[in-house]
């Protein structure tokens, strides 16, 4: 048998039966009431190995004494880290046997279109998907998830989501920590609504209009997790996973994180800021000082607006004796690109993120009318990001609705989505200059094949943490970005760009593009 075969069978057991982690998470459950932090297993492949990833419907437990259905990656909830080495070639089996059709698509990898798993990419049920690709970009934190047209949402609130991190060994050299568990550590963000029961992802028509927001705030799949960390200088790898709600995160004594990576890749200098936005399908890096060693230092998610107070307890880190430091002092200096020039750009194209909020409402009017969706009184009073605050419980949702048979339309082109439209063609390796804009609404955009520069953010030039490579942006009424088309597509199977609140990608606010 080889190493690399009895690491996946260790894996089939799922998060907490990962076989290193066992002893640490038992010895602290015992010792207080507390849950530990569920470490991803890492999968390391060695050049021109096979990594086999296998989705599948299971049950998760996010409390103690909870249990739901669920769905994960070579586990009963999420999946792996899958850690590549750049240069290296690897080889993904995709074996679907969720019961239910699927795509998996690689958020941050460079592939060509045809093997990006995007909603053209399909696996049918008990079928496998074969992906051969040579790993060739800089060192970055990605992920993978379903993008089945209109399923999308569904299919990653029950668990479809696993991490991939690009290495390019040169991290010693940076001065970087790089034991993953130890000072390396992922933190997959999400929300919840429901934690028991087969009830599991029950959009309403506030939930589609604004996407999902649950009460239920969950960190690799458990609420409210421990990290035992060394005291010394860590490394966080944050996923924003949630299907809709924008993280703030701060540390309960506001110590600082010193962003080092933003999605696509190093930055040129680390930047400090004692709140960090992620939105979803964002990433960021960040090193945290836990030299001092104290013992239950929280890490909330604040509300949008700071002075409302409004803080949720998302997890917290306990300096541990038994787990060695190795980085002692923060760098400054890193790899990453120096300022964007725009003057790159070819050409400019413009982009409304159009939630057609006034027609969507008609539709809701006319359905309650007829004894429908209800909720009208709720959704007029919703201020725009006004469910960043906290989260509906269950009980306090309506009737459930489907992307699909809402009636509902959202565009990002003018349009809504349209599998058999290509929405751009640009030159490949060119760049262009994308005017993102939105109303009311703050829209997370995300492209696929393609990574870009912030130019601007709302008039101003980006904060320092967002001016490193990126695949997705918060925009917030106008934002600009010079994209770089350097991977190659095929017109059967383009390229997608949309806004990453899964529920308003589901109604159609993506578009498609091809590399010419
Ligand atoms: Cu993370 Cu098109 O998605
Ligand atoms: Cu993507
Ligand atoms: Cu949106």
């Amino acid at each position: 048998m080889s190493k690399f075969s009895r690491r996946q069978i260790l894996m089939a057991g799922g998060f907490i039966a990962a076989a290193p982690f066992v002893s640490r998470i038992s010895a602290l459950a015992a010792s207080r009431k507390i849950t530990a932090l569920p470490m991803p297993p890492l999968i390391e492949p060695a050049n021109g190995e096979t990594v086999t990833l296998t989705m599948a419907k299971g049950k998760h437990s996010f409390a103690p004494g909870h249990s739901a259905l669920s769905a994960g990656i070579n586990a009963n909830y999420l999946g792996p880290v899958v850690r590549l080495k750049n240069g290296s070639d690897v080889n993904f089996t995709i074996q679907n046997r969720l019961g239910e059709t699927t795509t998996l698509h690689w958020h941050g990898l460079f592939v060509p279109s045809p093997q990006d798993g995007g909603p053209h990419n399909i696996i049918e049920n008990a079928f496998d998907w074969k992906v051969a690709t040579h790993v060739n970009q800089p060192s970055s934190f990605n992920w993978f998830h379903p993008h089945l047209h209109q399923n999308t949402a569904r299919q990653a609130h029950m668990g479809l989501a696993g991490l991939m991190i690009i290495d390019d060994g040169k991290d010693r050299e940076r001065g970087l920590p790089l034991r993953y568990g130890v000072d390396d550590i992922a933190l997959v963000l999400q929300d919840r609504r429901v934690i028991d029961g087969d009830h599991v992802y029950a959009p309403d028509a506030m939930d589609l209009l604004h996407g999902f927001h649950g009460d239920k705030l969950i960190v690799n799949g458990v609420i409210n997790p421990t990290a035992r960390v060394p005291a010394g200088i860590v490394r966080l790898r944050f996923l924003n996973g949630a299907n809709a709600r924008i993280f703030h995160l701060t540390f309960g004594d506001r110590r600082p994180f010193h962003v080092i990576a933003s999605d696509g890749g190093y930055l040129a200098k680390t930047a400090q800021t004692d709140v960090l936005r992620i939105a979803p399908g964002e990433r960021y890096e960040a090193l945290v000082d836990f030299s001092s060693g104290e013992k239950d230092i929280t890490l909330y998610t604040s509300a949008l607006d700071e002075s409302g107070g409004d803080k949720l307890t998302l997890m917290a880190f306990t300096c541990t004796e038994e787990l060695q430091s190795d980085i002692e002092t923060i760098p400054q200096a890193l790899d990453g690109p120096g300022t964007a020039d725009p003057s790159l750009a070819i050409r400019r194209r413009r982009f409304f993120m159009d939630d057609r909020m006034k027609a969507n409402m008609k539709v809701m009017m006319a359905n309650s009318k007829q004894g429908g969706h209800g909720n009208m009184h709720d959704m007029m009073q919703m201020p725009a990001g006004g469910h960043q605050h906290g989260g509906r419980t269950a009980s306090e949702a309506g009737k459930q609705l489907t992307a699909a048979t809402s009636g509902f339309e959202m565009a990002v082109v003018g349009k809504t989505f349209d599998m058999g439209r290509i929405d751009v063609e640009a030159r490949k390796d060119s760049y262009e200059l994308w005017e993102l804009s939105s109303v009311d609404m703050m829209h997370p955009f995300h492209i696929h094949g393609a990574s870009f520069r912030v130019v601007s953010q709302d008039g101003k030039p980006p904060l320092a943490w967002e001016t490193g490579w990126k695949d997705t942006v918060l925009v917030n009424r106008k934002t600009e970005i010079l994209v770089h088309f350097n991977r190659s597509s095929e017109r059967k199977s383009p390229f997608m760009f949309h806004c990453h609140t899964l529920e308003h990608e589901d109604l159609g606010m993506m578009g498609q593009f091809i590399t010419v």
